[in-house]
């Protein structure tokens, strides 16, 4: 491993140590960047936050979607469902991590979370009243195996039975994640994504789900952002299992990816005619300045961020200047057996992106902040990131269908007196990259749907309850339902089919 990967590897955990919610965030920037439909270049917003020109965001902006253009939003299992020990659920790494001291804020768990397990009939109205065509939501592995492996728990698949039966009642699309980070606890004992085995009893449990819902589900996405599970959960050690150990990271990123491949396969061996793909976070990569090296350097962190997860899916082949990097006593490169990457490039229907931020790298291979963040410290708003990120992937992999699956922002989200939740920042962020993304989609990149991150306010992960991502308020105490302000935006979007 290279001296740069080493210090990029060490100033992330620094980064994660010192996570303190950022400077309350400023849209405007990126407001102007994507009515604009230029670059933008500036790096402060702060300065225009007054600007009057600005449009107020729930002003129409006249972009018309394409027909049939599906209109979502997403969830995951752990975050939302609660009910941790309901029909014979299992415990997941997540339940450990959460229930370990000093692990989340505020010692927060998924316990309960948003109850959506026992209050998934209201959950699905409200959908219904939004105007959902789709709804992304993940399937929780230790409800269908406890112990991550053997016969199917059949309480738990007809838990999500219920719900996509539900779901196809009201004219909504299911979109079902099989894994969304919450592997069980009796396979993390046995080695987690380290062990290659667990590759194989993912492809045991995809099957099974498969041959339970496989009919009902018409599009599956097999690891949610297999990058995070390795940088948050293998590097910086915030997320589950909690480790900080770069050895063991990229051994499991290409497990993950084993895994995926296994189960699109699992899928093709049965008589379903549904659909497949992968679910990656995609972060498009920019120098920072242009200082001697930062070429060299972005384009290295590119193939950590990106191509190390695409080019393997694409071109059955990891981004040679990456398995360089690593060298060949990295416990990846050395775990890669012949016909690997044959099955991990297995054809896919569609590639699912998610995108939240851009990065800046430095000449040393560091990032920089260029944009204003949100209350998530990783997050820079800068919505033509959305629009680079979607166009290279056409690009550079063919036109395979593209869903997003994610993009939302987090707000200091308030029940107000007379009992709304006014959201503005959120409703201008996602109209700007709505407009970005239609931008791409003028210039022939073939996105098909797009989820808001999320439906409703839910666990976030390390963060726990602190952070409020919803279109829907979680009132948790009482477990009430308040669609905010961007929920009435996102509906009238919805109807029009008009940004
Ligand atoms: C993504 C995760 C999702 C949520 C959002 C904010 O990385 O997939 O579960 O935490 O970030």
């Amino acid at each position: 491993m290279s001296v740069l990967t080493r210090r990029h590897l060490l100033h992330r955990a620094a980064l994660s140590a010192s996570a303190v919610p950022a400077a309350r965030l400023s849209t405007s920037a990126a407001v102007t960047a994507a009515t604009a439909g230029t670059a933008a270049t500036g790096c402060d917003g702060e300065s225009e936050a007054d600007d009057e020109r600005l449009p107020a965001p729930e002003s129409q902006l006249g972009l018309r979607f394409p027909d049939n253009f599906g209109w979502g939003a997403a969830t995951s299992a752990y975050q939302i469902e609660g009910a941790a020990k309901d029909d014979g659920r299992g415990e997941s790494v997540w339940d450990t991590f959460s229930h370990t001291p000093g692990r989340v804020r505020g010692g927060d768990t998924g316990d309960i979370a948003a109850d959506h397990y026992h209050r998934y009939v209201e959950d699905l109205d409200l959908m219904k009243d939004l105007g959902l065509g789709s709804y992304r939501f993940s399937i929780s592995w230790p409800r269908i195996q406890a112990d991550g492996t053997g016969a199917p728990n059949q309480r738990g698949l007809d838990f999500y039975r219920r719900l996509v039966d539900g779901l196809n009642e009201r004219g909504i699309a299911p979109m079902a994640t099989l894994f969304h980070w919450d592997l069980p606890q009796s396979l993390q004992d046995i080695g987690g994504w380290e062990s290659r085995d667990v590759a194989y009893r993912f492809a045991d449990y995809a099957e099974a789900v498969f041959e339970a819902l496989g009919d009902r589900v018409p599009v599956w996405l097999t690891i949610n952002e297999p990058k995070t599970v390795v940088q948050n959960g293998y590097l910086q050690g915030h997320h589950a299992p909690g480790l900080q150990d770069p050895g063991a990271a990229y051994l499991v990123a290409h497990h993950l990816q084993l895994a995926h491949g296994l189960a699109v396969r699992a899928l093709r061996a049965t008589d379903s005619t549904s659909r497949i793909g992968p679910a990656l976070n995609l972060h498009p990569c920019y120098p920072a300045d242009d200082a001697p090296g930062v070429t060299e350097a972005t384009r290295l962190y590119d193939g950590y961020e990106n191509r190390l997860y695409l080019d393997s899916i694409f071109k059955g082949a990891y981004p040679a200047d990456v398995l360089d990097d690593l060298g060949p006593d990295d416990r990846m490169v050395r775990g890669i057996r012949d016909g690997d990457l044959k099955i991990i490039s297995s054809p896919v229907d569609l590639l699912a992106v998610q995108y939240y931020t851009p990065l800046y790298i430095s000449a040393a291979g560091e990032t920089v902040r260029k944009w204003p963040t949100s209350e998530a410290s990783w997050q820079q708003i800068f919505p033509d990131g959305m629009y680079d990120i979607l166009t290279r992937v056409t690009r550079d992999y063919g036109t395979v269908p593209l869903t997003i699956t994610e993009n939302g922002l987090p707000t200091p989200d308030v029940l107000d007196a007379d009992g709304t939740v006014a959201d503005p920042a959120r409703i201008a962020f996602l109209r700007d990259h709505l407009a970005a993304l239609h931008r791409s989609i003028a210039d022939g990149v073939p996105v098909e749907s797009y989820h808001v991150w999320s439906l409703m306010d839910n666990f976030e992960w390390n963060e726990g309850y602190e952070q409020r991502w919803g279109l829907i308020y979680i009132d948790f105490p009482t477990q009430r339902r308040i669609p905010k302000r961007s929920a009435d935006w996102y509906r009238r979007v919805i109807a029009a089919n008009t940004l």
